[in-house]
């Protein structure tokens, strides 16, 4: 296509690992700014799956109408082990060749765009990558896309374990995602004031728990409510450990995969709007491998090296609030 008389340039947009709401209004967004900046948009399905299979469109308007809303990925993801051969990456490479697309925007997480790091030192192909994870885990950006909407999932289903725990006098240990990362955990154990929350970067110590819970129980404590991060795998023992421990009726809620639904927030959404924005830009100025960063406050972007090799640590304000909770 034509554009000030020159050929325009092709972007081909994916969305890859665990899908996170906010990834529809990225797409949607960056498909929208990088016409208007006068590139060629297409959409790649099944995210590096369909880069191997060849499985990419134009970005045309009935593609792109009434996804933002959605939750998930209306393009749809994979975790393509496949793309760590070299074979099924020529044949990705193959495929963008065919189409004249010259560049990507990738939205993931840092295994997403560690892959097209790799991809970019084979054939060269620059993209920009949109961080986008539930698990909030990705170095160098205070955020990702879909923790907010995570959050508020979260929230509302504690809002809800507290009915039934309150109604029972039970004690609950409510189970959030985030791999090694307590960030879910954390935020939510302080936003439902709950009694107790376990996370891998904090050291946790049961008798402190066990005394402080027996305490407030004889000051009137009617139920308990414990938030375990997944990576802990302290789900399980930590309810059997209520139950031993305070001698009270039990229960172990594993949130899974509800955590990833529902409608992207309007936090989600215009820093889905931004984070595209901010993408498709990195691209004009001849950006090769940044990833976007939301930092302090601010949007930026950090060499692909930099967020891959560098070791996440969560904001250790947070992790400070919640230390008694772990104590
Ligand atoms: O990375 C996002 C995440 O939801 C993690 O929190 C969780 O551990 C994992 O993905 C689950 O992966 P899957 O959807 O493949 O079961």
């Amino acid at each position: 296509m034509l554009h000030d008389g020159i050929l325009s340039e092709k972007v081909a947009i994916l969305t890859s690992g665990g899908d996170a709401a906010g990834m529809n209004p990225a797409v949607k967004s960056a498909a929208d700014y990088a016409r208007k900046n006068g590139m060629e948009p297409y959409l790649v399905e099944w995210g590096l799956r369909g880069l191997i299979e060849g499985w990419i469109k134009p970005a045309t308007t009935e593609r792109l109408t009434g996804i933002i809303h959605r939750g998930g990925t209306a393009l749809g993801s994979s975790r393509s082990k496949r793309f760590f051969e070299y074979q099924f990456r020529e044949q990705a490479y193959n495929h963008l060749k065919e189409l004249g697309i010259s560049k990507l925007i990738i939205i993931g997480g840092d295994g997403s765009f560690r892959a097209l790091n790799q991809f970019y030192v084979d054939f060269e192909v620059p993209f920009a990558g949109i961080p986008a994870t539930i698990d909030n885990d990705i170095s160098g950006t205070d955020y990702c896309l879909g923790v907010d909407t995570a959050l508020n999932m979260i929230r509302s289903s504690v809002d809800c374990i507290r009915d039934t725990a309150s109604s029972f006098s039970r004690a609950f240990v409510i189970e959030t995602m985030g791999r090694d990362c307590g960030y879910l955990a954390m935020t939510s154990a302080l936003a439902t004031d709950a009694d107790v929350c376990i996370v891998p970067e904090i050291n946790y110590d049961l008798e402190l728990i066990g005394e402080r819970l027996r305490e407030q129980r004889e000051g009137g404590k009617k139920y308990i409510l414990g938030i375990v991060a997944e990576g802990t795998g302290m789900g399980e023992p930590l309810t059997r450990w209520m139950g031993d421990a305070l001698g009270m009726d039990s229960r172990l809620t594993v949130l899974g995969h509800v955590q990833r639904g529902g409608s992207p927030t309007v936090y989600d959404r215009i820093m889905a709007f931004k984070f595209a924005v901010a993408a498709v830009e990195n691209l004009k100025a001849g950006e090769t491998n940044k990833v976007v960063t939301f930092k302090d406050g601010s949007f930026g972007s950090s060499s692909i090296h930099d967020i891959t090799d560098t070791k996440h640590e969560c904001d250790p304000e947070l992790i400070e609030l919640v230390r008694g909770l772990s104590c």
